[in-house]
């Protein structure tokens, strides 16, 4: 990928969204989902592994009194070159089943959309009573496939981001903010 191509060069990382403003923005998205799940249970299905701090931070700020319960799936990420080939491989599938359940997809970024889109129909084939997306972050620049995003966080220029659960060939998950790489020279 040409996002990959700064590896051998040196960088440095600039805080794109500081760790307040995501703290504020997650307590605003979990306001809004909280009011439109009253009185369902939903089930947040987090995308591993990027999403695990997002839904980690975004189901504390949950109203607990709508019983909100998690669950955790992987898919290989795969392009558009590998688009005709149909379903991509699922690497972990959830423990829960979804017939009849409320379910909010959560993703750390929207990219292609390619994701998401397969996402939504390997979970949509299993009959559940609604399905709707979250995502932190989106590059609509970048966009391949039209996807809905029902609760987005932030909408970002096309520039590669690590940080809060986001990484660079595993890397950089652990830090607090979105940084984005700059590089030297
Ligand atoms: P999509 O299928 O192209 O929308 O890709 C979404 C996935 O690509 C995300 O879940 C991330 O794993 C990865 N990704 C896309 N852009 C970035 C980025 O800037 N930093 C880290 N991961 C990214
Ligand atoms: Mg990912």
């Amino acid at each position: 990928m040409s996002h990959m191509g700064t590896e051998t060069k040196d960088f440095r990382q600039e805080v794109l969204i500081g760790r307040e403003e995501i703290r504020e923005r997650v307590a605003g998205l979990a306001k809004e989902i909280s009011a439109d799940y009253k009185g369902k249970k939903p089930l947040f299905v987090g995308i591993l592994k990027g999403s695990f701090i997002f839904l980690a931070d975004l189901i504390r700020e949950i109203d607990p009194g709508i019983g909100p319960q998690v669950d955790f799936m992987e898919i290989s990420s795969y392009g558009a070159g590998k688009e005709s080939s149909g379903q991509p491989k699922i690497n972990k599938d959830l423990s829960i089943p979804i017939g009849g359940r409320d379910v909010i997809i959560v993703e750390d970024i929207v990219d292609t959309g390619y994701s998401f889109k397969a996402l939504l129909a390997i979970l949509g084939s299993r009959r559940p009573a609604s399905l709707k997306t979250c995502a932190l972050l989106s590059k609509p620049g970048r966009r391949e496939v039209e996807v809905p995003i029902d609760y987005l966080g932030f909408t970002i220029k096309d520039e590669w981001v690590e940080g809060y659960g986001l990484d660079t060939d595993q890397d950089y998950r652990g830090l607090p903010d979105v940084v984005c790489r700059k590089e030297i020279g």
